[in-house]
């Protein structure tokens, strides 16, 4: 295998969990390297159906090492709740280590999230209501907890009176309804929790980095997508950390050279869950309908995830500030049994065509999809080779290559392992280098 990078080339859930555990039967380690439980990754093995928020992917073959890396944050009551209910379905826990740097979501950085949201009122960004904005500004203005915090009862009730001092006054003001956070009730429950943790805390960049002497294969598992980057998303609806690959390097303490390939995963569609422009947002019957075909709603807050047609021009943006190698498509079967299907390949802005995706989100706002219309097909039987799809499935995957201007690697056509072009049997892994479409010479 290879280091290899997962990212979400679009808003989010594009089905990273699902490549996540198909890649990781070959890989020695998996790693997050950002986000916190703001991400809800599926996988589905069998009947059996797994949430994922902080723990990677990986963590479904028994053993695997399994990092929480640095550039994380961390609730540690959502975090243990993962944990617990892992044990309970008989998932072994024991690969687990989280970075002794993440960053703890705290109490008071839900009720920001709140308190924020309902503050910019119509301009709101439908955040998924975890306070993973709040943690990662508090991380930014140098006041934030981080996990080696909670086994230190003098350091953690420090930090705490200086942050609880602060937060109360924010809150008072804006939610007096609210009771006012206490130290005497925060801190023997952080260290309690930071004492249910302290089995799986660890150096997670000194054993990446031995890992990689060793010439072990890496596998980095992105959350949310590149359109969600506070860089390079649609500013401000975004999350706050760096989905997209580069986010590696910071978020798991690697050098860029070490990356071998980076994969990004795009929904044979496009969904949106939260506020903020979405150019091929589809509003009629036919939205509905792709929300229910594709199960569209939210793993982590249960929203209903906005859905629309596959944007190529956000896909080339993708492809190009993620360096991506190839792609994963997912949820080919949903598109299944629609006459015709709709592409966008360029947008119109002010009467000019453009190619380039704006990432100013009130120019974004303003554009309208140009749209290539494609012919649909009846249905995807069984999971062989690209030759076994049906025509016009082919023809779709060729388009989409063409116009990324990079190869498909992995087609996914339903939500188990099995249900991917070329799985092989369990036990020889799945072929993560082979090549389904490639129209790029
Ligand atoms: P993630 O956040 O990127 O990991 O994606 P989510 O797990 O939030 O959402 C993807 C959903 O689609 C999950 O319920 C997956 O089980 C499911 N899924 C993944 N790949 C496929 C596929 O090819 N076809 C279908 N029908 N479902 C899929
Ligand atoms: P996965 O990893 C889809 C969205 C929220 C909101 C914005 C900011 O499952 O793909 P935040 O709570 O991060 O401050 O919210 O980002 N968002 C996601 N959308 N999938 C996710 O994760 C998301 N994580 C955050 O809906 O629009
Ligand atoms: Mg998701």
């Amino acid at each position: 295998m290879a280091n290899i990078v997962i990212v979400g080339t679009q808003w989010g859930d594009e089905g990273k969990g699902k490549i996540t555990d198909l890649l990781a039967e070959e890989a020695d380690i998996v790693v997050r390297y950002q986000g916190g439980s703001n991400a809800g990754h599926t996988v589905r093995v069998g009947e059996e159906v797994f949430r994922l928020h902080h723990i990677p992917s990986g963590i479904l073959y028994r053993g695997k090492l399994c990092l929480i890396a640095d550039g994380m944050v961390v609730d540690p009551e959502v975090l243990k709740e993962e944990i617990e209910n892992l044990i309970k379905r008989g998932i072994s826990v024991e690969g687990l280590r989280i970075s002794q740097n993440v960053h703890i979501v705290m109490p008071y950085h839900r009720i920001l999230d709140g308190i924020w949201e309902s503050r910019m009122g119509k301009g709101r960004i439908g955040t998924t209501g975890r306070g993973i904005g709040p943690c990662y500004a508090d991380k930014a203005a140098r006041i934030g907890i981080r996990m080696s915090d909670l086994l230190w009862e003098e350091r953690l009730r420090e930090k705490l009176l200086i942050n609880l001092e602060e937060k109360n006054i924010l809150i008072s003001h804006y939610r007096p309804d609210l009771p006012l956070l206490k130290l005497e009730e925060l801190l023997p429950r952080y260290l309690w929790l930071g004492d249910f943790l302290k089995p799986y805390i660890a150096n997670t960049s000194l054993i990446i980095q031995s890992a990689m002497d060793k010439r072990k294969n890496i596998l980095f598992e992105g959350a949310q997508g590149t359109l969600l980057d506070i860089n390079y998303g649609t500013y401000p609806f975004v999350t706050s950390s760096h989905p997209i690959a580069g986010g590696v390097c910071i978020g798991a303490g690697i050098g860029p050279k070490k990356v071998d390939k980076i994969i990004g995963v795009c929904k044979a569609y496009i969904t949106r869950v939260g506020e903020g422009p979405f150019p091929t947002e589809i509003k009629d019957g036919m939205g509905d309908y792709l929300r229910e075909r594709g199960a569209e709603y939210g793993t982590t807050t249960g929203r209903p995830r906005r859905c629309g047609w596959l944007d190529l021009v956000a896909l080339r943006h993708a492809v190009k500030v993620n360096g991506i190698d190839s792609l994963a498509i997912t949820k080919l079967d949903v598109l299944s049994g629609l006459p015709k299907l709709k592409v966008c390949v360029a947008y119109k802005l002010e009467g000019r065509e453009i190619e380039d995706f704006p990432m100013d989100a009130n120019i974004l706002s303003k554009c309208e999809p140009i749209y290539a219309e494609v012919k649909g097909w009846e249905k995807i039987e069984g999971a062989g080779d690209f030759s076994a799809l049906p025509r016009e499935a082919q023809e779709y995957l060729r388009m989409i290559s063409s116009y990324a201007g990079v190869p498909i690697s992995i087609v996914s056509i339903g939500a188990r392992r099995e249900q991917t072009l070329g799985w092989r049997s369990r036990g020889e892994g799945y072929l993560w280098d082979r090549i389904v479409v490639d129209t790029v010479d």
